[in-house]
C-alpha cells in the first residue's frame, strides 16, 4: 500500500440543482438542494483511499456541525483524520454550488481552511517525510504551498501540485513540485506568456494539462502526447479533477509509468462523473481496473 499525504481543504458542498442559472439580479426556482462532503483536499483524500492507498489528511475544519460531519466522512472512507483539527475562530469551509445548464458554478468560502498554515502543517512533518506522495491544491494559503514545496524537496518526497482553483505560483514552487496538473485555464494563469505547447515542452514529464473530455496532454521529452479520456454520460462533473489527481498520485506512487498512470487517472475521473456529488461517483480500485 502506498502512503499518500493530502494537505488541503475540507469543506461542505451546498448544492442546488436548477434548470437555469440565474443572472445578476435574477431569481429562479431550483429543483433540489443537497449537502454533501467536498473541498478539493478532502475529495482527493477520499478518492485515493477508495483506490487502495493508505491516506492521511492534513487540514482544518470549524468547531461546528459541518466540521463534525466532514471528520466522520473521512472515517467512513478510511482516511486517517488525526491531523484534521477543529478551529474555534472560523466556520468550516463551504462551497456553494449551482448545477444548471449541464455545468457547475461554484463560490468557495475557505473559512477554517485558511488555518492550514505553514506553522500548522509543520506539526505533521514526521508524517510528511514518510509519504510516498504528497498531494496539495490551492484552497489553502499560498505560503503553505510554498512551505510544502520546500520541505518536500528538502526531504526528497514527491509532490503532486493540483493548481486549482487558478492562482499564479512562484517560479520556486513550479521548480520544486514533482508534478503539476493544471487545466487549460489554470495553465494560462501559471505559464503566463507561454503557449500550451511551450509550457509542456519546458516541463517534460512534469506538467500534465487536463482538457476535460478531450483528455490530458504532456511532453515526454521527445514529443507531445495526448492521453485520451473515456466517453461517459456525465451526471455531475464536480470532483472529476480531484479524482483524476488522486488516481494519478496513487498510480505514480506505486511506480507505474506516466502514460499508464494518466490512463488510470482518466478512467477513474470518467467514472466519478456518472454520479451526483463530488465524492458520489469516486470509484473503488476494482471498478477502475475492470474497465481499463
Ligand atoms: O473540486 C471540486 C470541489 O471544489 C468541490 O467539492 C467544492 O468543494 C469546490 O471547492
Ligand atoms: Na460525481
Amino acid at each position: 500500500m502506498v502512503k499518500i499525504v493530502v494537505i488541503g481543504s475540507s469543506s461542505m458542498d451546498l448544492v442546488v440543482t436548477s434548470d437555469k442559472r440565474p443572472g445578476a439580479g435574477e431569481t429562479v426556482l431550483g429543483s433540489s438542494f443537497k449537502t454533501v462532503p467536498g473541498g478539493k483536499g478532502a475529495n482527493q483524500a477520499v478518492a485515493a483511499a477508495r483506490l487502495g492507498a493508505d491516506v492521511f489528511m492534513i487540514g482544518c475544519v470549524g468547531d461546528d456541525h459541518y466540521g463534525a460531519a466532514i471528520v466522520e466522512n473521512f472515517k467512513q472512507n478510511g482516511v486517517d483524520a488525526t491531523n484534521v483539527e477543529p478551529v474555534t475562530d472560523a466556520e468550516s469551509g463551504t462551497a456553494h454550488i449551482i448545477l444548471a445548464e449541464g455545468d457547475n458554478s461554484i463560490v468557495v468560502v475557505k473559512g477554517a481552511n485558511d488555518h492550514v498554515t505553514p506553522h500548522y502543517v509543520k506539526k505533521s512533518l514526521t508524517l510528511i517525510k514518510q509519504a510516498d506522495m504528497v498531494l496539495i491544491q490551492q484552497e489553502i494559503p499560498e505560503e503553505t504551498i510554498e512551505y510544502v514545496s520546500e520541505i518536500c524537496t528538502e526531504h526528497n518526497v514527491s509532490l503532486l501540485l493540483n493548481p486549482a482553483p487558478a492562482r499564479p505560483l512562484s517560479q520556486n514552487v513550479i521548480a520544486k513540485a514533482s508534478y503539476i496538473t493544471p487545466n487549460e485555464h489554470e495553465a494560462a494563469v501559471l505559464f503566463d506568456g507561454l503557449s500550451t505547447e511551450e509550457a509542456l515542452k519546458q516541463y517534460p514529464n512534469k506538467v500534465f494539462i487536463t482538457e476535460g473530455k478531450d483528455g490530458v496532454r504532456y511532453h515526454d521529452g521527445e514529443k507531445e502526447v495526448l492521453v485520451p479520456s473515456y466517453p461517459v454520460e456525465a451526471v455531475d462533473t464536480t470532483g472529476a479533477g480531484d479524482t483524476f489527481n488522486a488516481a494519478l498520485a496513487v498510480a505514480l506512487a506505486e511506480g507505474n509509468s506516466i502514460s499508464d498512470s494518466l490512463r488510470f487517472a482518466n478512467r477513474a475521473a470518467s467514472l466519478s462523473v456518472t454520479k451526483f456529488g463530488a465524492q458520489g461517483g469516486m470509484p473503488l480500485r476494482e471498478e477502475v481496473e475492470e474497465t481499463l
